[in-house]
């Protein structure tokens, strides 16, 4: 095991690349199963813990898989052998959920070991398993498996009771090949999820909506492979971004389309950020001292869950007194008392966080409690004063490609050292 050292008060300077995106490389891997035949070739798929566990998982069941040894895959879903994810392969990432639409889609059956909750909350799927009901399955749960079978799925008008993205996927793959017309209303509209109606387009699935409350799906009888790029990811380019404005310096960040990004950069500027958004890049300056905000965390377009930590790191710098309000996870603020044991002054009432700033933040031993929780510990790293040691590492390289290269490269002194140090 490592842990990371992070000797802070450089500010950081020059180019950070950005990889694919992690949650739009996920679902668009598992709706690789529904192609009966052809070959899918995904470019720009993020090397990743998690990428590498949903590969194993589809080779599982029987897909055919090559990659280039950089960035593309090679799938090939003619000959399925199964139709089970197994708990050991669940346990370790619950976004294997997303293969049940394909699955029983495809084949009219599908069993997974209930993905249990995480670090920041329950996770359930009962959205996800009330739109397979919607389908024409039948929906059953028993031994910590969830099982759904369909001889033949049906189109429905659907209605999420949240814009769940998770849920809003397995439809739409699960609607890919069910006959009829699907409707689902109130859906989530994450970029991630327009670039797996891309992918779905491709392989023949007449898809319109993506992006909105309300995507249609005509479903088709048979679908083949197809070519599709993975977006870069949002989350790890705003994560850079408040890396550069915490610690004053002035680095470009790309390829991002920055639009993805418009609530992030709007309340970060609201902050005091010198933010550019050039053609496909950001650009960050020193900007002087930050002021406090108020920002609520909100389905997409709203402000992302997923920069919730990131955000408190900086707004420990802030002027002011910020509060945060995590509307999506019922327990995303495990990252609080780790960032209080570094100075910080973070009160939590429920599902709002306190923030005062600027507090004057000092090296300590802490530990990831989640992929984004221990982000934030890095951001918080670059700006304490001495060395900041963060451990349970492996909870950051699930969702970030090569987060200590791309730090080193702008300067941060940042070292993964043998846990026993
Ligand atoms: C996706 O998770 C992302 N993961 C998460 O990113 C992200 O935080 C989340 O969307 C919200 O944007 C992937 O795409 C692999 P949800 P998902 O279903 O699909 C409730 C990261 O750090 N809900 O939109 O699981 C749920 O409890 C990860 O990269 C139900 O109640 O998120 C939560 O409160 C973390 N019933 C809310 O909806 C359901 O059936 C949002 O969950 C499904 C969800």
């Amino acid at each position: 095991m490592t842990k990371l050292r992070i000797r802070g008060g450089r500010p950081l300077v020059g180019h950070v690349p950005v990889s694919g995106a992690k949650n739009a490389a996920l679902p668009i891997l598992a709706a690789s199963l529904l192609a009966g035949d052809g070959e899918s070739r995904l470019l720009s798929v993020p090397w990743l813990n998690d990428v590498v566990v949903m590969l194993d998982l589809l080779q599982t069941l029987g897909v055919e898989i090559e990659t280039d040894g950089a960035n593309t895959v090679y799938l090939r879903a003619g000959n399925l052998s199964g139709c089970e994810a197994p708990y050991e392969l669940v346990n370790r990432m619950r976004a294997s959920v997303l293969i049940m639409g394909p699955l029983l889609a495809r084949l009219g059956r599908a069993r997974i070991s209930l993905p249990g909750g995480c670090a920041i909350g329950s996770r359930p799927i009962d959205l996800h398993l009330k739109g397979f009901t919607a389908l024409g399955a039948d929906v059953t749960v028993g031994h910590g498996f969830v099982e759904a079978e369909a001889p033949q799925l049906r189109g429905a008008h659907i209605y999420l009771d949240y814009p769940s993205v998770g849920a809003t996927e397995n439809i739409m793959m699960a609607a890919s090949l069910a006959t009829g017309t699907t409707i689902i209303e109130n859906a989530a509209a994450e970029p991630e999820i327009t670039n797996l109606g891309m992918y779905l387009n491709n392989m023949g699935v007449d898809i319109r909506g993506c992006g909105t409350d309300r995507i249609e799906i005509r479903g088709m009888e048979h679908l083949k492979g197809a070519t599709q790029t993975i977006i870069p990811d949002r989350i790890e380019a705003a994560t850079y971004l408040m890396a550069a404005i915490m610690t004053q310096g002035q680095v470009t960040i790309g390829p991002i389309d920055s639009c993805y990004l418009h609530s992030a950069i709007a309340k970060l500027r609201e902050a005091g950020a010198d933010i550019e958004t050039g053609e496909d890049q950001l650009i960050v300056r020193p900007a002087g001292p930050l002021r406090s905000i108020d920002v609520q965390t909100l389905p997409y377009p709203g402000f992302p869950t997923d920069l919730q930590p990131q955000l408190m790191a900086l707004l420990t710098q802030a002027h002011g007194a910020s509060l945060i309000t995590e509307t999506v996870f019922e327990n995303r603020f495990l990252h609080v008392p780790e960032l209080c044991r570094m100075g910080a002054e973070i009160k939590v009432i429920e599902r709002r966080a306190l923030v005062r700033g600027p507090a004057r933040l000092t090296g300590t031993t802490v530990a990831a409690t989640d992929l984004r929780a221990g982000a934030a510990l890095i951001l918080a790293g670059l700006v304490a004063e001495g060395e900041t040691y963060v451990t349970e590492t492996y909870h950051i390289n699930r969702g970030y490609v090569k987060i200590v290269d791309k730090l080193q490269a702008l300067g941060a002194d940042v070292e993964q050292v043998p846990e026993a140090d």
